[in-house]
């Protein structure tokens, strides 16, 4: 008898003689078990019955994942995470007797996706949440503005989507530095409506999965500065203004720090706030270049006025701002790692993507952190160093061995130290300057997201530290199985590059 290959590995697995005839949903005893973590479940299959227990909703969700995992893949493939239409779609279908106990090491365990830089229509991120879900991912945290573009509407400023929504062309192949870049002449754009991004987060929460949006402020915001100019430092940007960014790379141009500014910045997070009901609001804070704030005069003013001795300051208060404007309706914010640097509030989650080094340091400093080291899960690096990979991030890769070995509590961190914040979790991240189609998506998430949903799933490291790669491995072909059965077009494991590129 071969093992179940189940991906995430379950903590606990025991296999037991026989296999049982599951003719319907009938047959499955579902129960909430307050003693289990939340999170936690109890899947037995017995050969009178397949009993559930769950420590929540979302306990006996992902022994129903689990369960899926048994049927034939065609079956799991068409059910959106759903038993009846599963087993609906298997007809009677023989399972493996078995007990699984388990229940997930870290509480965070999220996809990014940009939207920004490329829009994705809605049904393929509904197709993405299916798949988060069956991997037991429980956040998608979608990157809804950046220089390249702005994903939804904000009342009172229709001019976000209609002019932020669109940019004029963009880069073909790789943005290098030079001027020959060569351009698509292709106008991009979209963006989600309110009852699209509504029922993304119904559909989602249907599924246990958070929806988490994130503004990016205040950088990454070229494309409301070229909606409203007056959001901008506008003397650097000549008589032409700034239009929606044309190329990948860090822009210079940033938001100004007017009191109208501040007041589109409230109205974006109350609209966003409207939509989405989770805990976490993402205001952004990466990579904010300051040569404009230290060339205004206005900005100057207002550094004297708040008494502020330079520019990294003026971030952070801008980022307590912003902490304070989701505080006061009982939601915190969630920013990039360089937020630490102004003395953001101590509440503010802070998302580590520089370097696990850089999460490392503001734990130390009090935060409580995501880890979602570069170096290790940003799923817009090459998967190996074959010329045949599509153009991507020019860094180093990130394979699927690298993110299986991924491990969200550095070992500096064990045991932690009195006054350390803590890893809530890990995330794996997609940004799409080189990804423009479904296809290419699929193709940079999958499988590496199976290995990720493992690495964030799993009991902490044995004391040799060593995982067992080989085992997921052989998981991982029978897994593919599923994928495949789905329609998810993944990138092959003998490494034939495919993808959109
Ligand atoms: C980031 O990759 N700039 C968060």
């Amino acid at each position: 008898m071969t093992a179940p290959a189940l991906i995430p590995v379950p903590r606990h697995l025991e296999e037991r003689s026989g296999r049982v005839l599951l003719r319907g949903p009938d047959q499955v005893a579902r129960s909430i078990d307050p003693t289990l973590p939340v999170e936690g479940y109890v899947l037995e299959i017995r050969d009178d019955a397949v009993v559930i227990r769950g420590g929540g909703p979302a306990g006996v969700f992902y022994a129903v994942q689990t369960l899926l995992q048994l049927l034939p893949p065609a079956a799991a493939a068409t059910a959106h995470c759903s038993l009846e239409a599963a087993l609906a779609a298997a007809g009677p279908v023989e399972v493996p007797q078995l007990l699984v106990e388990d229940q997930p090491e870290h509480a965070w365990r999220g996809f990014l996706l940009d939207v920004a830089r490329h829009f994705q229509p809605l049904e393929v991120l509904l197709r993405l949440v299916d798949q988060l879900a069956a991997h037991k991912l429980n956040v998608l945290h979608l990157h809804l503005t950046d220089d390249q573009g702005w994903r939804f509407p904000v009342p009172g400023y229709p001019r976000l989507t209609e002019v932020g929504g669109w940019r004029r062309e963009s880069p073909v192949g790789f943005d290098h530095e030079g001027d020959d870049l060569k351009r698509d002449g292709v106008r991009h754009g979209g963006w989600y409506t309110r009852s699209d991004l509504e029922h993304l987060v119904a559909y989602a929460a249907e599924r246990h999965i958070a929806i988490v949006p994130e503004v990016d402020l205040p950088g990454h915001a070229t494309a409301a500065i070229a909606a409203y100019p007056e959001l901008g430092n506008g003397a650097h940007h000549g008589a032409a203004g700034v239009e929606v960014r044309t190329r990948w790379g860090i822009s210079t141009t940033i938001l100004n720090l007017e009191d109208a500014t501040l007041a589109f910045v409230d109205a974006v997070l109350d609209e966003v706030m409207d939509i989405f009901p989770g805990t976490w609001i993402h205001g952004g804070g990466d990579e904010v270049p300051k040569a404009e704030w230290r060339g205004s005069a206005r900005v100057q003013r207002r550094k004297a006025e708040l008494g502020l001795d330079d520019e990294e300051q003026l971030q952070g208060w801008f980022t307590a701002r912003l902490a304070d404007t989701v505080r006061r309706r009982g939601r915190r914010l969630l920013a990039w790692d360089e937020v630490v640097a102004g003395g953001a509030p101590r509440d503010t989650l802070v998302m580590a993507w520089r370097s696990a080094a850089h999460g490392v340091a503001a734990i130390r400093a009090g935060y409580d952190v995501v880890m979602s080291p570069s170096e290790t899960l940003y799923l817009d690096h090459r998967q190996s160093l074959a010329l045949g990979e599509p153009v991507t991030f020019p860094g180093s890769p990130v394979t699927l061995a690298d993110v299986h070995a991924f491990e969200p509590v550095p070992a500096e961190l064990r045991p932690p130290a009195a006054g350390d914040g803590r890893v809530v979790g890990g995330q794996a991240n997609l940004w799409t300057e080189y990804v423009p189609t479904a296809e290419h998506l699929e193709y940079m998430a999958f499988p590496r997201l199976c290995a990720f949903a493992e690495a964030v799933w799993r009991a902490p490291a044995p004391a040799d530290g060593t995982r067992d790669y080989a085992g997921f491995l052989g998981r991982l072909e029978q897994h593919l199985a599923r994928l495949a059965a789905a329609g998810i077009r993944y990138r092959p494991l003998d490494g034939t590059p495919g993808g959109g590129g």
